[in-house]
C-alpha cells in the first residue's frame, strides 16, 4: 500500500486543515515512502499551531514545504525540479514566498542545500519538526534556518497527525523510526538515524481517535516494523543496557499487532515493512489468529544471489529467505507476499540475475517493487564498490523480473476466480462511476457494482473476473467486520 504512495500520491499538493482564526498558508507536498507523507501530517499539526492553513494553490503560498526522499537519485532530482518550479513561481507571482525543505534529501545535504539552491530559505531534517516554529521565526526575520540534528528517542508519538487528503477510511500510524540495518546501498540510516519504538500507548490513543472519527483500517509504519521494541525509550541498539524490569515488560511487534488486534476488533489492521532478518515467528501466529489482521506481507528481498545479499550487509542466505516463505505459508495459508528487488547492484553477473529469477518463481510473490541499483553517496556500497554493471544490463534484468514479476501478479490474481473475498470498500473506481473499489486482505484491489454499499463498508465480493492486478465480482452481503 505505501508503495502505491509513491506512485499515484507522489508529490500532490495536500488540503484540508482549517482552523479558525489562522491567516497564514501552508502548501506541502511530499514525495518517496509513506513515512514522508505521515510526517508531512505531523508537520501541518505543528504548523497549525503556528497560524498557518494548508492550500492547494502553489501561487498564493506563504510558506511552501517539500518533504523530500533521498532513496534514489531520481528521486532527488524530482525534488530539485519542484524547486525549479517553486523559484518560477516566486520570481513571477509570490515574492514574499519562503521554501522549506524536509525530510531525507534536507537530512543528507544539509547546509550544502542552502548554498545550492537560492531558493531554500529553511533545511529541516526528520527528526527536527518540533523545531518548526523557532525555525520559521529566524526566516521571517529574514535569516536562513537550518536543523538537521538526529534524535535518540524523537518519535512524535505525542503529536496528534492532521489527515491531510485523507479518504477518511485508511491511515497510517507510524511506530518506530529510524533504521539500524546498515544494508550498504541504503541511505535511509543516514537520513534517518537510529532506530527507536514509540511508546504503545501512545499509537493506541491514535488508533483510538482514527477509530472514533470513523477510520476503518491502519497501516502500522516503520523502516523494518518487525525490530519495533518499547522498553521505556531510547534507542533499540541500547536495549542490552535496559533494567531488568524494563527488559521483563517490554512490548515486541507482535505484542504491538496483538494489542492492536484485540482492542480494536472492527478496525482492519496492515503493517510494512518487514524485514526478512528481523521477523519472528509469532507475528506469523498474530496475523493466522486474528481475522482484522490483513494476510499480507511485504517483504523486500533484494536479490535471490547469497553473495549479493552478503555485499549488500543482509543478514540472511536466500536459503534462510526461503525457510522464512515456507513458514509464513504453513502458518498463513494464502498469505500475500511482496518483494522489493534490486538489479545491478555492483559486482552482480548473469548468474546472480538468473537467481533472482529463480527465487520469485519459488516464492510466488503477488507484487513487487523493482529497482535498478542507484549509488548513493555516503554509503558502503559507494564508499567500497563500484557500481560497474553497464546501466544496459541493469535496466534489461530490471525489465526481465518486470515481466516475471507481472506472470506471477496474474496466476495470483487468478487464484482468487469464484471466492468470495472480503473487501474494505476505499473510494469510486476509476474506470467506473458504477462501481465500488476497495482491497481485500491480501491487498488486491477489487471492484463491484456499487449497489447500496457506500465507502467504508466491509463487503464479502465474490469474485467473477480478473485483470492482472484487479479481481472483478459482485457484492453478496456484508462481512462480519462491518459495523453498523
Ligand atoms: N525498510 C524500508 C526500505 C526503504 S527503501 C521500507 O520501509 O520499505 C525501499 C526500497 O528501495 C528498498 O527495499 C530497496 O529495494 C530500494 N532501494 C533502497 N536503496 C536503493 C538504491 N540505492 N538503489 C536502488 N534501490 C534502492
Ligand atoms: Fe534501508 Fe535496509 Fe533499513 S533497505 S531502511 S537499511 S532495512
Amino acid at each position: 500500500m505505501e508503495k502505491e504512495i509513491d506512485e499515484k500520491r507522489q508529490g500532490t499538493s495536500l488540503v484540508l486543515q482549517e482552523k479558525e482564526g489562522n491567516t497564514k498558508k501552508l502548501f506541502i507536498e511530499s514525495y518517496g515512502c509513506a513515512m514522508n507523507f505521515s510526517d508531512s501530517e505531523i508537520v501541518a499539526s505543528i504548523l497549525t499551531e503556528q497560524g498557518y492553513n494548508t492550500t492547494q494553490k502553489l501561487e498564493e503560498a506563504d510558506l511552501v514545504l517539500v518533504n523530500t526522499c533521498s532513496i534514489r537519485d531520481k528521486a532527488e532530482q524530482t525534488v530539485r525540479k519542484r524547486l525549479e518550479k517553486y523559484n518560477a513561481v516566486k520570481r513571477s507571482i509570490n515574492p514574499g514566498m519562503k521554501v522549506g525543505v524536509l525530510g531525507c534529501m534536507a537530512e543528507r545535504l544539509k547546509s550544502q542545500f542552502l548554498e545550492e539552491e537560492k531558493i531554500v530559505d529553511m533545511v529541516v531534517g526528520p527528526d527536527a519538526y518540533k523545531d518548526l516554529p523557532n525555525l520559521l521565526k529566524e526566516v521571517e526575520e529574514g535569516r536562513d534556518a537550518i536543523n538537521v540534528i538526529l534524535s535518540k528517542d524523537e518519535t512524535y508519538g505525542d503529536i496528534s497527525p492532521v489527515r491531510l487528503q485523507s479518504n477518511g477510511i485508511n491511515a497510517f500510524v507510524s511506530i518506530t523510526r529510524g533504521c539500524d540495518n546498515m544494508c550498504t546501498f541504503c541511505v535511509v540510516p543516514f537520513t534517518r538515524g537510529r532506530e527507536r519504538s514509540r511508546e504503545p500507548q501512545s499509537i493506541i490513543e491514535e488508533i483510538q481517535d482514527l477509530w472514533n472519527r470513523g477510520f476503518k483500517e491502519v497501516c502500522l509504519l516503520g523502516q523494518n516494523v518487525d525490530s519495533y521494541l518499547w522498553y521505556g525509550g531510547g534507542l533499540k541498539k541500547d536495549f542490552d543496557k535496559a533494567s531488568e524490569i524494563q527488559k521483563a515488560t517490554a512490548v515486541d511487534f507482535s505484542q504491538l499487532l496483538e494489542m492492536c488486534a484485540v482492542q480494536f476488533p472492527k478496525m482492519r489492521f496492515r503493517f510494512s515493512t518487514s524485514n526478512p532478518q528481523d521477523m519472528h515467528e509469532e507475528v506469523l501466529h498474530v496475523i493466522a489468529k486474528y481475522h482484522n489482521v490483513c494476510n499480507y506481507i511485504h517483504l523486500p528481498v533484494q536479490s535471490g544471489s547469497t553473495r549479493i545479499l552478503k555485499e549488500m550487509n543482509r543478514q540472511h542466505t536466500r536459503e534462510e529467505y526461503m525457510e522464512l516463505v515456507d513458514k509464513i505459508k504453513r502458518i498463513i495459508p494464502g498469505c500475500s507476499i511482496s518483494q522489493d528487488i534490486i538489479t545491478g547492484f555492483p559486482t552482480e553477473t548473469e548468474e546472480d540475475h538468473q537467481d533472482t529469477l529463480s527465487l520469485m518463481e519459488y516464492v510466488e510473490y503477488d507484487f513487487g517493487y523493482m529497482f535498478a541499483y542507484s549509488e548513493r553517496p555516503g554509503t558502503l556500497a559507494a564508499r567500497k564498490m563500484e557500481d560497474d554493471v553497464p546501466e544496459a544490463d541493469k535496466m534489461r534484468r530490471l525489465q526481465e523480473i518486470v515481466d516475471l514479476q507481472q506472470k506471477l501478479s496474474a496466476q495470483r490474481t487468478a487464484r482468487f476466480l469464484n471466492q468470495t473475498v472480503e473487501v474494505l470498500i476505499e473510494k469510486e473506481s476509476k474506470k467506473s462511476d458504477a462501481h465500488w473499489s476497495g482491497r481485500n486482505s491480501e491487498n488486491v484491489v477489487t471492484v463491484f457494482p456499487k449497489e447500496n454499499y457506500k465507502p467504508g463498508d466491509f463487503v464479502l465480493v465474490k469474485v467473477t473476473d480478473c485483470t492482472t492486478a484487479t479481481l472483478i465480482g459482485e457484492a453478496v452481503g456484508y462481512s462480519e467486520m462491518q459495523v453498523n
